[in-house]
């Protein structure tokens, strides 16, 4: 990488280079929206990890493959992007599958979410004993699980959530699969960024952009702001001040994963709103706004060019995009199939630009 000065606040003007990025936590739907948004990410990125929470949920290799010509037809034809398929495990996951998976050359990870702790995962798992027989054949493959880190117990306040799935599961899968690669994604908490540094090589985080740029009081004061819902949910400044921490470290164990999950309008601002940002539009404008702030240019790159490579076991992309630090204005929506979603920032600014 290379900037001008580490300055907490680079002039206008200023240009950085990177190695471009990789997303190591995405979601880009399917159908029209799919077409909608797959071009923002693929403007930015070489590569992007394919969230598999679709209704139906991707829960075997043919339907991976099926999703991934979906998507390779959402790009231009001249493209260089690459999806990373995922498969949605399930209590039913057999080893086989898994087999089958590694073999495509298309799946790169595997997602657990507990059944019920967001979008779309309702068929997620309910019993990870069940797993056990997919796991063990991840762990010898080399397959990467990713996992959302929340209990779903009704009794656990939602703040909290993380944590307890720290001591309730996590630390039991790692205990039993010591050599099995784990992505805890999109961390929220203090708890979660020592758990992960202090954990073995085999485990790393995605830390999405708003978890660094926002707290708790960006989605509650002066009002609730149904597009700063997500989850896991936004928690306090002392835990924003940890993630800031783990991603500007230089540790390898960290790196960008946008979770950018974008939902029509109507489904945002509604009495029961779904959950999730839609941020590819500008997440490396996102991610360096946060690493300007924390006075830590010069960490960019290992965080979202280098990390999540090295942990995946994949190359670095070989060329570089350019950021130039120019203000702009997001617009009110972007248009989402029939409808519009609602981009973070909208009609306020945002101060690096990518170009061309
Ligand atoms: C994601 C979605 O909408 O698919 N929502 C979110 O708030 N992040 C699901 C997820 O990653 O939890
Ligand atoms: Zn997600």
């Amino acid at each position: 990488m290379s900037i001008a000065s580490n300055k907490s606040s680079m002039p206008s003007g200023s240009e950085i280079q990177l190695i471009r990025p990789d997303d190591w936590h995405l979601h880009v739907r399917a159908g029209a929206g799919l077409k909608a948004v797959m071009p923002f990410t693929a403007r930015q990125c070489g590569r992007a990890i394919i969230m598999p929470n679709l209704t139906p949920p991707v829960i075997t290799t043919e339907l991976a493959s099926t999703y991934y010509q979906e998507i390779m037809q959402a790009l231009e034809p001249q493209s260089a992007f690459q999806p990373l398929m995922t498969l949605y495990l399930t209590n039913n996951t057999t080893a086989e599958e898994i087999q089958h998976a590694v073999d495509s050359g298309l799946v790169y990870a595997v997602k657990l979410y507990p059944a019920g702790a967001t979008t779309n995962s309702d068929a997620g798992v309910t019993d990870i004993k069940q797993c056990y027989p997919a796991l063990e054949k991840m762990q010898t493959l080399g397959l990467p699980l990713l996992v959302h880190g929340e209990v779903t117990d009704p009794a656990i306040d939602i703040f909290d959530r993380e944590k307890q799935f720290i001591e309730q599961r996590l630390t039991g899968i790692i205990h039993d699969f010591p050599e099995l690669k784990v992505v805890f994604e999109h961390i929220t908490t203090r708890d979660a960024a020592d758990f992960v540094r202090e954990s073995s090589d085999y485990i790393g985080a995605t830390i999405t952009a708003h978890h660094l740029l926002m707290n708790r009081n960006d989605m509650l004061v002066g009002g609730i702001k149904p597009h700063h819902y997500c989850l896991p949910v936004l928690k306090r400044e002392t835990h924003r001040q940890a993630l800031i921490a783990a991603a500007t470290s230089g540790n390898s164990k960290f790196f960008m994963g946008t979770d950018s999950a974008p939902h029509a309008r109507g489904k945002k601002e509604t009495t029961c709103g779904c959950a999730g940002m839609f941020t590819a539009f500008a997440a490396i404008e996102l991610y360096t706004e946060a690493f300007e702030n924390a006075d830590a240019l010069e960490h960019l790159e290992n965080f979202c060019s280098i990390h999540g490579a090295e942990f995946y076991g994949l190359p670095v992309n070989s060329d570089q995009i350019t950021l130039r630090k120019e203000s702009w204005t997001v617009p009110q929506s972007y248009p989402y199939g029939d409808d519009v979603v609602v981009p973070l920032r909208a009609g306020q600014t945002i101060y690096w630009k990518l170009i061309p």
